[in-house]
């Protein structure tokens, strides 16, 4: 029997030799052969056209992921630039769907999928089992799949691109892509396409610089594209290391208030579904560039698969896993903290009351009811930043004759000059028209509209405290508040300033402490993952069995966590 990648190879190919006519039509040279007719009739009987049942399946699935490998396919429209029409002619592609007849994966083992602005990571946790007696950590390293391991082993750049042929390219691959392409400043890749899960923009038209095709798509279609490149990724990565397709998975999210955290939630976990089955589908072909045209039409069809999806778990909120890689669940701890994650995209913040006795094993872990916001200001506001300053510098404004380009050209550039800047003190950065313009980061940090990125997340955390239950203050352990700093932002010296002095909540002040840089019940097992920690701390904490519970109207009495009589499911087991 003809396996499904095999047959949708044979009919693009067959497409592919068919000659178009001055008239309009297409003409077919040659012989079909036999191997070409049985993947025509597949086709025709995974649409229903052979006595089929109807139903949303475009094929049975298969037990086996894939029968064949095959050698990438060349470029499809190598000479012409792509016409909606023609692409449109060589949509043939089917679902590969056998990861819904995969046997469920064993219990005891799960990843988070950490989908980030600018970079996406993901942790697969082991738990603890009688042979081994303690919970296994593994960082994916998704850069040797995404080919990028020069830029990081373990984190995947977040970027997609559409080339000039109409052919989409990811992460590294997007990176690279654009850069000859984008020389003049007219063609951008986009970097930040999760911040299109806010709702604004989610069903709206990708921007023409991003689309240079005439095939229409929406920022939804980008984040589905750019998950199933992840889920590739995170494939490979799994098959390397001998463990299933179909791993239970948790994912993160941003803070959004409660409507909009519960709808984006459902938005990521059917995308994600989605993304397993487009990964299937594109697994030979996703590392050397899909034709959007194609990638569209199959994530239409993918749309409409209904199925029990069993291997998506939860959401969690970015500092939700944070504060769940902070607990040994065996050491005696009793704090209450601030987590704040400050990403590319968002600075997530919330409030933790974390406690274990040693002694009878109980934990009281909660998040504060109330605590979890998110600010839209973080590694990229800092970007832009510094493009305004940079084009004020050079004096270059709208009125610019090559202001597209040099706009253009900068913003290509513009997260790895930002990060220069901080790390070096100063960045050299060269315009379009060949300009060089110098900043030290003192100037930078003395600009108003940094000050004031400063002052909002302090403002951020102050209204925080301001708005919990005031017991989790009054309870504060030793009247101090600790502090943990995760994201790519972790270092700057805004963030750092958060854990730093006092803090006056409704007229009781509480310390300020930075909790360690790397929790010390990892530093004994992983010591190998001290660097690596801000960065995956989601991910990790939100692969392990255990997800700290939202507060609901628990409160802090005679410094313990107390929660109503009814609410005593909050606890969470000592085993
Ligand atoms: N050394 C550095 N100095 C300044 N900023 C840095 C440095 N290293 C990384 N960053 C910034 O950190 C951000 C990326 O961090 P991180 O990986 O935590 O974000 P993300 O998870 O992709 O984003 P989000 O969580 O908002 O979706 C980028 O804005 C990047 O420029
Ligand atoms: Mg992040």
């Amino acid at each position: 029997m003809m396996d499904t990648s095999e047959a949708r190879i044979l009919l693009k190919n067959l497409l592919k030799r068919v000659r178009p006519q001055e008239d309009g039509s297409g003409l077919l040279p040659g012989t079909i052969t036999e191997d070409e007719i049985d993947a025509l009739r597949l086709a025709l009987q995974a649409l229903g056209g052979l006595g089929e049942p109807p139903g949303p399946r475009l094929v049975e699935p298969s037990p086996k992921p894939r029968v064949i490998d095959v050698e990438p396919l060349p470029a499809e429209f190598p000479d012409t630039p792509v016409e909606p029409s023609m692409s449109r002619a060589h949509e043939a592609q089917v679902l590969d769907l056998s990861c819904l007849s995969l046997p469920a994966a064993p219990s005891g083992r799960r990843v988070c999928i950490d989908f980030g602005t600018a970079m996406s990571k993901v942790t697969l946790v082991s738990d603890e089992t009688a042979d081994r007696p303690y919970e296994e950590i593994e960082v994916l390293k998704l850069g040797r799949p995404g080919d990028q391991e020069e830029i990081s082993e373990e984190m995947l750049v977040s970027s997609v691109y559409i080339d000039n042929e109409g052919r989409l390219w990811f992460g590294a691959q997007a990176v690279q892509r654009s850069q000859p392409e984008g020389l003049d400043g007219k063609r951008q890749r986009i970097d930040n396409v999760k911040r299109y899960l806010s709702e604004e923009g989610f069903t709206d038209q990708v921007a023409r610089q991003f689309n240079p095709t005439k095939v229409a798509i929406t920022y939804r279609d980008m984040i589905l594209a750019y998950l199933t490149f992840l889920t590739w990724a995170m494939n490979r990565c799994l098959d390397d290391m001998g463990y299933e397709r179909n791993i239970l998975r948790r994912f993160a999210m941003p803070c959004f208030d409660g409507a909009k955290s519960r709808r984006t939630a459902q938005a990521l976990k059917r995308m994600l579904f989605e993304a397993q089955i487009l990964a299937d589908t594109f697994a030979t072909r996703i590392a050397h560039g899909i034709e959007l045209a194609e990638f569209v039409a199959s994530a239409v069809a993918a749309g409409k698969v209904d199925a029990a999806v069993g291997f998506i778990d939860k959401a969690v909120t970015e500092p939700l896993g944070v504060a769940g890689s902070l607990l040994s669940w065996k050491t005696a701890a009793n704090s209450l903290v601030m987590v704040v994650d400050v990403g590319a995209g968002t600075s997530d913040f919330s409030l933790f009351r974390l406690g274990f006795n040693e002694a009878t094993e109980k934990a009281a872990a909660v998040e504060v009811e109330n605590s979890a916001r998110g600010l839209t200001e973080a590694g990229n506001h800092l970007d832009n930043l510094l493009k305004s300053f940079v084009l004020r510098k050079a004096g270059v404004e709208s009125s610019h004759d090559l202001w597209i380009n040099i706009l253009g050209a900068l913003q290509l550039n513009l997260r790895d000059y930002k990060e220069a800047l901080f790390n070096d003190g100063f960045v050299s950065v060269s315009l379009f028209n060949g300009d060089v313009v110098e900043v030290t980061l003192e100037e930078f940090l003395a600009l108003d509209q940094v000050a004031s990125f400063s002052a909002s997340l302090r403002t951020c955390m102050k209204e925080i405290l301001a708005s919990v239950d005031a017991s989790f203050i009054a309870g504060a352990p030793n009247g101090r508040l600790a502090v943990a700093l995760t994201g790519g932002g972790a270092a700057l010296p805004m963030v750092r300033d958060l854990a730093e002095g006092e803090v006056e909540v409704n007229g009781k002040t509480l310390r300020l402490v930075r909790a360690t840089s790397f929790p010390a019940w990892m530093s004994e097992t992983y010591p190998d993952l001290e660097d690596l920690y801000p960065r995956v701390a989601v991910s990790l904490g939100g692969a392990r069995k255990r997800v700290i519970d939202h507060g609901g109207s628990v409160r802090i009495t005679a410094g313990d966590v107390k929660a109503p009589p009814k609410l005593e499911g909050y606890y969470v087991k000592g085993h």
